[in-house]
């Protein structure tokens, strides 16, 4: 059945797919994104839920920059935490079905079997702790909700690996220099098409299961092994070599395995999430460049 659906941060990489699709599908979408709407600004986001008064709200807007977080602590926490708080305060004064996303970066990477939604959240970087303190405050509030954990995404629009490595690989310094591309071989995960995600989203929207799902692809690989399939299918002849997260010191740490398994999904028999590598091959038939 068509609803009426409110989507904050439109214009981010998930968003801008999620509108598409909902349009799609055949909704009524009502996008939104800063400035619009500040989900720093209590009033803001009260007045532009009224305004819309939707039957689901999903918020596509975040925080996103991992290492930033690190520095920028109290700003992560405001939007990734206590604007779920204020969110889901105002779903719930309509009754709205509240819509989340959530990360793999809530798990410490420790594991040797994928995260299930039953496994111990135990964040290590200050973007995983805000991201987990934002699922808290909406269950603490709201029952309505539905909360994707998702991953290692990538679409057309916005920033992601896939741009960045093929940018890295066909620049015209690095050709010059002649110097291998060194990838991180030693994290492993689950590259997740946005629009993968977007339709299992659509799917769910009518089902009365609520609480934490996982969200991420089928099967797993290392960085490594992402970006060797994305340069030979962009055809580009770059030399890759493999290295370790040592060897690539980051700001904030990274989940060594963030697996996860789409558990609930899978209970229901909703799992629609495609294997990885099938994704995308189909995200390179969709992209437009
Ligand atoms: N990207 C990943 O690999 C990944 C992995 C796991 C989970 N996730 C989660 O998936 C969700 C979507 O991620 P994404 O990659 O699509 O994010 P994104 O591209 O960074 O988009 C975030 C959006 O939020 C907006 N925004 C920022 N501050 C705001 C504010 N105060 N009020 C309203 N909107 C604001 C941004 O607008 P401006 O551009 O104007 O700032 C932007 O449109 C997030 O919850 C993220 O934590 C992402």
């Amino acid at each position: 059945m068509a609803k009426k659906i409110l989507i904050i941060g439109s214009n981010g990489q998930l968003g801008y797919d999620l509108v598409n699709q909902a349009n799609l599908a055949g909704h009524f979408v009502i996008p939104t994104d800063y400035p619009l709407v500040d989900l720093l600004d209590k009033s803001s986001v009260e007045a532009c839920v009224d305004e819309a008064a939707p039957d689901v709200i999903v918020n596509c807007a975040a925080f996103t920059a991992v290492d930033d977080c690190e520095t920028m602590r109290e700003e992560a926490f405001a939007l990734n935490a206590d604007a779920c708080g204020v969110l889901a305060s105002a779903a719930k004064k309509h009754s709205a079905l509240l819509v989340h996303f959530s990360t793999d970066y809530v798990f410490d990477g420790l594991a040797e079997a994928p995260y299930t939604e039953d496994s111990r959240p135990n964040p290590q970087s200050a973007y995983g702790k805000s991201k987990r303190r934002g699922e808290e405050a909406i269950a603490e509030i709201y029952d309505n909700f539905m909360i994707f954990r998702i991953a290692w995404l990538y679409g057309t629009h916005g920033n992601n690996f896939v741009k960045t490595i093929r940018w890295m690989a066909t620049s015209a310094s690095r050709a010059k220099e002649k110097k291998p591309l060194k990838i991180v071989n030693d994290q492993f995960g689950t590259p997740t098409w946005t629009v993968s995600v977007c339709r299992q989203v659509l799917a769910m929207l009518g089902r009365p299961e609520r609480g934490i799902f996982h969200c991420t692809s089928e099967g797993f690989c290392s960085w490594y092994d992402f970006a060797r399939e994305l340069v030979s299918a962009y055809g580009i002849s770059a030399d890759l070599e493999p290295c370790t997260t040592k060897e690539f010191p980051r700001p904030a740490p990274r989940p060594a395995y963030g697996v996860l398994e789409n558990a609930r999904l899978k209970s229901i028999d909703m799992n629609i999430m495609p294997d990885w590598r099938d994704a995308f091959k189909e995200f390179l038939e969709y992209r437009k460049d």
